[in-house]
């Protein structure tokens, strides 16, 4: 048993899905056109007010839990990617564990922004193949809403709220072929919520903030990059990728990677339209949507790739 494969894929959006003429009702100075022309974003969803980031989670690891056919009890690792988490701690983790009724697996959050659940399954990767940990449930979950400043119709039109989760066990066969990470904290104010939790209130601005265009050049080049350092890590030819599982930001830095790439658009897998960015939950979003409308199917070889504030970037190469 000395690798580990994906068992299970969950995702979870919750409400009614929120178009872009509905920001416009909400008085935002914006138009479908320019949103849907710059982005390729049509709609995203927001969570309740009473929802939270561990809600989120709960129903996309349900649903992950089974279509991996096993119980929340038989997890002995939970690792969460957020960026809103619930509470300054205890961790989204461990509120999860307890709404999912497990009182036994190790339990913490990863923050790595957009790239969160990249660096949350190449942890749960680590560990089950040293032989700690036998079965894992890897989730982002983001309520990104909550901290989007909606004067700034650069970014408020931006991003959505969702989780996604996948089940990691061990296996006998490879499931995981290669993994790479890397952070770089020069970028930290490209892309920041830079707000703190002091003395009973709020120190600094608590709402994202964005230099788009600085976001896209990087996000281009290091999705690039990691697309071929991953390959490369397994020894496979780029026309061995079978899928394309980005972070979904905007469609226009999805077609920029796969030009770079010389991948065909039909092997991305696009999200965006549908879902916004949702952070964290973007990747393993896209992995379940396309795993239950039966594009993504056993035996093929799938990349997931992120980037995100930090800045933070990788990508795990997988067989499904
Ligand atoms: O998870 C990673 C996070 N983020 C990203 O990956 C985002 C990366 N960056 C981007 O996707 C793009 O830079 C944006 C979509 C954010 C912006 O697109 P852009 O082509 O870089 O536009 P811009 O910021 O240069 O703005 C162009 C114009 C400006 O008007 P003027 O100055 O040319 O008159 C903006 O005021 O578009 C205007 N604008 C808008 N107009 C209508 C900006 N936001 C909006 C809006 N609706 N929502």
């Amino acid at each position: 048993m000395n690798f580990c494969r994906i068992t299970g894929t969950g995702g979870y959006l919750p409400g009614a899905p929120v178009s872009n003429d509905d920001l416009v009702a909400r008085g935002i100075q914006t138009s479908d056109e320019w949103i849907a022309g710059r982005t390729g974003i049509r709609f995203r969803h927001f969570a309740a007010d009473d929802e939270q980031s561990s809600d989120l989670a709960l129903q996309a690891s349900l649903r992950a839990l089974q279509a991996a056919g096993c119980a929340p009890d038989d997890i002995d690792l939970i690792i969460v990617a957020t960026s809103t988490p619930d509470q300054v701690f205890p961790s989204t983790a461990c509120l999860l564990q307890n709404k999912l009724g497990n009182r036994t697996a190790v339990a913490f959050d990863v923050q790595a922004v957009c790239s969160g659940f990249v660096y949350a399954l190449t942890l749960a990767e680590k560990f089950i193949r040293s032989g700690s940990h036998r079965r894992a449930l890897v989730v982002g979950a983001e309520v990104f809403s909550r901290i989007l400043d909606w004067e700034d119709r650069g970014t408020c039109v931006l991003f959505g709220d969702g989780a996604g989760a996948v089940v990691l066990e061990a296996s006998n066969e490879p499931g995981i072929l290669s993994s790479v990470l890397h952070a770089d904290g020069h970028y930290h104010d490209i892309l920041s919520v830079p707000g703190q939790v002091c003395n009973g209130g709020v120190s600094g601005k608590p709402l994202l903030q964005m230099d788009g265009q600085a976001v896209f050049k990087f996000a281009v080049r290091v999705l690039g990059d990691t697309a071929v350092e991953l390959m490369d890590a397994a020894g496979l030819p780029m026309s061995a990728l079978d899928w394309l599982v980005p972070h979904q930001a905007n469609i226009r830095i999805l077609q920029s990677t796969a030009r770079r790439l010389d991948l065909p658009m039909e092997k991305v897998v696009v999200t965006v339209a549908e879902h916004g960015n949702t952070s964290a939950a973007s990747v393993p979003l896209a992995l379940d949507a396309a795993v239950r409308d039966g594009r993504i199917r056993a035996g093929q070889n799938v990349m997931l790739e992120a980037v995100g504030g930090g800045f933070t970037w990788g990508g795990v190469l997988l067989r499904l």
